[in-house]
């Protein structure tokens, strides 16, 4: 759906243009071998969705659930697990689907817990990335936009769980 009263930031199609170049980058980038993309709820269920259906070859999911504490202007960060996988990554290669990377601390505390688990390979997909925000340092290695600090909803990103459904991505805190 759209939302009128909310300026676009990032529209529907060049979103899923930008989900089509990503998914033809990771399937070159794992000719073969074993691939799992791990989403991180609730946000990236969409880009998620999207990202495996713009992908050239067979990828298998699973779901994290992730809780951070203290967040808003400034992380506390304390990271909690509250969802595991339901599967064993050890020997695979797997790609953290991301909707964004803020200060970093989400993904950086993510990274060290899966890589305890020794997966031949991981890697991080973030559809939007605040390079200024951060905190913890983050390699994205497939960054759909680097985007300004702006509050932004939509396309899985939410403002009190409201405006996930959003096609576009949008900016709540515009003057
Ligand atoms: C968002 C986003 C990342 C995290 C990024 O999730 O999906 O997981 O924040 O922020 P960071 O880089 O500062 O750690 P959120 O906690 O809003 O949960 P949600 O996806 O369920 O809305």
């Amino acid at each position: 759906m759209t939302d009128p009263k909310l300026p676009v930031l990032i529209s529907a199609e060049k979103i899923q243009a930008r989900i089509r170049e990503l998914g033809a980058q990771i399937s070159a980038d794992y000719p073969q071998g074993d691939l799992y993309f791990i989403c991180i709820l609730k946000g990236a269920c969409f880009f998620m969705t999207d990202l495996a259906r713009a992908m050239k070859r067979d990828v298998s999911v699973d779901f994290m659930g992730i809780s951070t504490y203290g967040k808003g202007k400034t992380s506390s960060g304390e990271v909690r697990l509250t969802k595991d996988l339901d599967i064993s990554i050890e020997g695979s290669n797997v790609v953290i689907v991301e909707d964004i990377v803020d200060s970093g601390v989400t993904l950086n505390y993510l990274m060290h817990v899966l890589d305890q688990r020794k997966p031949h390979s991981i890697r991080i997909a973030a559809l939007l990335d605040k390079p200024e925000r951060r905190l913890r340092p983050v390699h994205v290695h497939y960054s759909g936009f680097q985007i300004p600090d702006r509050f932004v909803v939509g396309y899985g990103l939410d403002y009190a769980e409201k405006y996930r459904n959003l096609d576009d991505v949008c900016v709540l805190d515009a003057e």
